[in-house]
């Protein structure tokens, strides 16, 4: 039995079969619509969200599966205590498969441990988002046709981002990427990534504070929230939250074919009067997430139609 807890889990030739198998349900959804009738998800919640849950929950629901589950601890006996462990081997008797959230880095590995079904990481802490970087993956293969000879500026709050960890950990894997990684240094990519991922691996990166001096050269620029839940002090949340915010006039110097994309949820950090360009890819990012999602489901649970394994 397989789980997803690192984007490292799977390797690239079943990375690639997956997004292949993305792209597929893409453009022929009808064929994949009653799967997995009679399945079910449960998304374990322990900490909110809105799109990636909804957007599990839509994945199974397209597949003609059906959800149950909690989004928020409050209202689950989690809130009385009980373990991890506990609350997965008990969800394993009522679900096919687990998406799980949680603030602490590691949790969704401690249920893969416990767990009798497939259990996803849907966000764990400021550790890894496997989920959003095969998203993110779809997204920039699908619109750039390539997940090599890229430029990618990482943007925002990359010290507690794991979306951002996550897509990095996975890139690396492709030929000819190099990184420019945008943050004031409060923010900076924990050494974790800079020197265990990127420096390990000879990545090409630069470390800037300014998007304006880098914005021209970029082949992918991916925005990111200050993480707000995670800091320690309001005042310095308050400090950094609005250091960069991406505007119509800084678009005029990225590339006529740069990509923008956020994991979202946006808050300050791009201006809405960037949504009109068409450089913006945020909302079909979140699109591509189901997608993704249903490709996800289907692999774990050894589900994915015959002429697809071709
Ligand atoms: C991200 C997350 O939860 O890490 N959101 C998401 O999954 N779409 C990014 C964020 O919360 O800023």
């Amino acid at each position: 039995m397989r789980h997803l807890i690192s984007p490292l889990d799977f390797n690239t030739e079943e990375t690639n079969r997956l997004l292949d198998l993305a792209e597929d349900i893409r453009t022929h959804r009808d064929r994949y619509s009653d799967i997995c009738r009679g399945k079910k998800i449960a998304t374990l919640f322990y900490e909110p969200s809105t799109r990636t849950r909804l957007s599990f929950e839509a994945a199974m629901l397209n597949l003609g599966g059906s959800v149950l589950g909690f989004s928020s601890v409050d209202s689950s006996s989690v809130s009385k205590g009980e373990s991890v462990a506990d609350t997965v081997r008990v969800i394993s008797c009522y679900a096919d498969i687990v998406a799980m959230r949680h603030p602490k880095e590691g949790a969704p590995l401690v249920a893969s441990i416990y767990s009798d079904v497939p259990v996803i990481n849907a966000g764990d802490g400021g550790h890894q988002h496997p989920t959003q970087t095969l998203t993110d993956l779809m997204t920039i293969r699908s619109l750039k046709g390539r997940l090599d000879h890229l430029t990618i500026g990482l943007c925002g709050d990359l010290k507690f981002g794991r979306t951002v960890h996550s897509l990095i950990n996975a890139l690396v894997r492709y030929e000819n990427i190099s990184f420019v990684l945008i943050s004031p240094p409060e923010l900076a990519l924990p050494d974790y990534i800079r020197e265990d991922v990127l420096v390990a691996n000879n990545i090409p990166f630069r470390e800037v504070n300014r998007m304006e001096d880098v914005l021209g050269k970029l082949d992918v620029l991916y925005m990111t929230r200050v993480q707000r839940e995670r800091f320690f002090n309001e005042q310095d949340y308050i400090r950094l939250k609005d250091v960069y915010i991406l505007t119509k006039e800084k678009m005029a110097l990225a590339p006529a074919d740069m990509i923008v994309m956020h994991p979202l949820p946006r808050v300050n950090e791009i201006s809405v009067e960037v949504d009109k360009d068409p450089r913006a890819v945020y909302f079909k990012q979140a699109q591509f997430g189901v997608y993704v999602r249903m490709a996800l489901i289907l692999t774990l649970l050894e589900m994915v139609p015959e002429a697809e394994h071709a």
